[in-house]
């Protein structure tokens, strides 16, 4: 083996970056957070704004982050060094991987409550509690769920402890077989959701919702949402993508994986977005519900599907493993720090990041219940953590990669990496990551900062 390799190990075989790097994409993010997000939006004008975020912004970022990964074949925080002192610059870059790992920690704690919820809609399917219920005491459902604190911790424990569980063990083992097996499944389960929602009648009313773009209906906040969304649904700009590329091997073609993942990622997103809403309208409930209209939608669609209960409890069982396979890559570049750096075991550095992001959950938890008059920022601590991370740390940390792929790498090895063989290609590639990336970035942070 000539090729220079991180010690964590190279995946083995080809395929497995896709998967491990779709596995983390395709998320939470996705099926609960974007619907939500383009129902609180207004719809149309926020998911055109997402898709050219994605394909001029996050497209791009991908590629440059996998590339800094892949060249410097360590956690994030140490492939950064090792780039930074390459390219004769200054230590400091060595904070985009600081800045990423820190971001994982915040986001594993919130999303590992939320992926509680899921855990807790596979007991509640399977149990049957829905059936034969009214559309109204299925979606009521939830308010008891986050009005209970206890619940929502125990649900985020048991989330919390197997995703430790794996990060432990290396996610190689794990991983494979889960999102080989899993990730195509959740898909299926997708399109029968879609093949049900296009019988019924509010579905037109649902694809108005999501495709007629009225920049009248877009919020103020709508564009730094987009923004930051993009980010965290292609898991960018905090090393997760870093990390995963510093285990694929060098013969992959960069530049047809990335387009693979975002395609794969949008797809689910938008075939998520659009049953929801199907429900929504179908069953008059509310499009701006906020982050529970995916548990007060879905499982009234299982309540009417024939074989409904199997299928609802297979289908959050999927939503779970989605979860997982995101959780795993979210804790991954400060446990691969640890490993490196410390010199710790495994899992002993799993358990450490697992425990610090299972206390920051719980005061998550809580914010929705007893501790709900707590506010950072006029925000609760929940949403603090969520906009905190989607709104300020993803979006600077793409900045930053951006600015130092386009401005700080030497230009011959960035082109010997990413090895897109069409000249054009790589040079409209390499202007967006130059100038567009950034520039997009800086002007819309900082004119929602300053406004
Ligand atoms: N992309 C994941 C999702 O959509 C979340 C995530 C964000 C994972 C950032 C890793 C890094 O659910």
């Amino acid at each position: 083996m000539t090729e220079q390799q991180s010690i964590h190990g190279v995946w083995t075989k080809r395929w497995t970056f896709i998967l491990a790097a779709t596995g983390s994409a395709v998320g939470l993010g996705n099926i609960w957070k974007f619907p939500y997000m383009t129902g609180e939006n207004g719809g149309g004008a926020f998911v055109l704004i997402y898709l050219l975020f994605i394909a001029g912004i996050g497209i791009p970022v991908m590629l440059a982050e996998i590339l800094l990964g892949r060249r410097g074949r360590a956690s994030p925080i140490n492939s950064m060094h090792k780039l930074a002192d390459e390219a004769r610059s200054t230590p400091f870059w060595g904070g985009i991987g600081w800045l990423g790992a820190l971001a994982g920690l915040f986001i594993l704690s919130f999303y590992s409550v939320v992926a509680g919820w899921a855990v807790f809609y596979v007991y509640l399917m399977a149990s049957g509690t829905f059936t034969g219920q009214s559309a109204e005491m299925i979606s009521g459902e939830f308010g008891n769920l986050v009005s209970d604190p206890g619940r929502l911790v125990d649900w985020h424990t048991l989330f919390m402890a197997i995703t430790v569980a794996v990060v432990a063990n290396g996610i190689h083992k794990g991983l494979e077989m889960a999102v080989q097996l899993l990730m195509p499944l959740l898909f299926i389960m997708l399109l029968v959701l879609l093949g049900y929602s296009a019988t019924q009648e509010s579905f037109s009313q649902s694809l108005a919702f999501m495709f007629r773009v009225d920049f009248s209906r877009l919020s103020e906040t709508a564009i730094l949402s987009a923004l930051g969304h993009s980010f965290f649904t292609l898991s960018l700009g905090m090393g997760a993508i870093m990390a995963y590329g510093a285990y694929m091997s060098r013969q992959q073609n960069l530049a047809s994986t990335v387009v693979t993942i975002g395609l794969l990622d949008t797809l689910v997103a938008l075939v998520a977005g659009t049953v929801i809403f199907t429900i929504v309208f179908g069953n008059g409930l509310e499009p701006g519900a906020g982050p529970s209209l995916m548990f007060q939608t879905l499982p009234i669609a299982f309540s009417q599907l024939p074989g409904g209960v199997v299928l609802g409890t297979i289908f959050f069982v999927l939503v779970t493993a989605a979860a997982w396979s995101s959780a795993i890559s979210l804790a991954e570049p400060a446990v691969a720090w640890a490993v490196e750096t410390l010199g710790m075991n495994r899992g002993v550095a799993a358990l450490i990041v697992g425990v610090l992001a299972w206390f920051l959950g719980v005061a998550c938890a809580l914010s929705l219940n007893i501790w709900s008059d707590v506010t950072l920022f006029n925000n609760n601590i929940f949403d603090f953590f969520d906009k905190l991370t989607t709104n300020i740390m993803l979006p600077l940390g793409g900045l930053l990669i951006c600015l130092f792929v386009g401005w700080v790498m030497d230009r011959a090895i960035v082109r010997g990496e990413v090895d897109i063989d069409h000249p054009t290609i790589y040079r409209v590639w390499f202007f967006l990551v130059r100038f567009v990336s950034p520039v997009g970035v800086a002007v819309v942070m900082f004119n929602k900062l300053m406004g």
